[in-house]
């Protein structure tokens, strides 16, 4: 018997070749955008710089040659997913440092404001004892009966070749210096614990989102299901 594994989820890996002097120069950029701040107001939580105001470090000179290189990335992904070239404008939306002090997490979620995520690693030995990144599959449409993957009583074995390459409830990534991984921005995600006591984890995210192309005049309408470009919408006043 064959099983074939139908409409899989895309998670890129790109293991960029950085200079371990730059590499060392964005955490210690990292770190000074921090400042004094040692966590999320959620106990337990990393600092996440998405909501303590750093969230636009792709407009932050020191971070404009990693970012020029994830949008580089970002373009390569979706060739391989099959855009047309020309066919959408890409944008950065928003990007972040996330730094985790040991025992540190960040609980699970997805970005729902963006399309497409990035998250680049500064540190990381690729063991994942600092804290992987842990990516959930968006359903579990192998598990027959919804909930045996994560429930108690485990009538799945998740650890054999069977369950992990059918039945997996996640897939943990592990931080390596200058890995780059992408994933739809839909994907609901995590950070396992920082179990390295002498050493904090340093990622930096971007959070993208795909348009129409500016539209010339002449050019044919937009695609239906992209927005149009955001150059081309027009703010609405809030009422007085
Ligand atoms: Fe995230």
């Amino acid at each position: 018997m064959e099983l074939q594994a139908l409409f899989p989820l895309a998670l890129a890996r790109v293991q960029l070749r950085l200079d371990p002097w730059d590499l060392a120069l964005l955490m210690q950029e990292v770190l000074a955008l921090r400042g004094e701040a040692e966590g999320n107001p959620e106990p337990g939580c990393a600092w996440t710089g998405d909501i303590n105001g750093i969230w636009q470090v792709h407009r932050l000179e020191a971070f404009a040659a990693i970012t020029a290189e994830v949008e580089r990335q970002a373009w390569s992904y979706l060739e391989q997913l099959g855009f047309r070239a020309g066919s959408v404008a890409l944008h950065v939306q928003r990007a972040w440092p996330v730094v985790s002090e040991a025992g540190q997490v960040v609980g699970r979620h997805h970005h729902p404001n963006a399309h497409l995520s990035a998250v680049l690693y500064l540190n990381g030995d690729g063991t994942g004892r600092c804290g992987c990144l842990r990516l959930f599959p968006p359903r579990q449409p192998n598990e027959l009966v919804p909930g045996l993957a994560v429930g108690h009583g485990e009538p799945i074995d998740s650890a054999s070749a069977g369950g992990r390459q059918w039945n997996a409830p996640w897939l943990d990534v592990a931080p390596q210096a200058g890995l780059l991984v992408l994933f739809p921005a839909r994907t609901d995600h995590a950070v396992t614990a920082n179990e390295d006591d002498d050493d904090l984890r340093l990622s930096l995210a971007f959070d993208l989102a795909l348009t129409a192309p500016l539209a010339e005049p002449g050019d044919p309408a937009p695609p239906e299901y992209l927005a149009p470009h955001p150059a081309q919408w027009s703010a609405v006043a809030a009422p007085a």
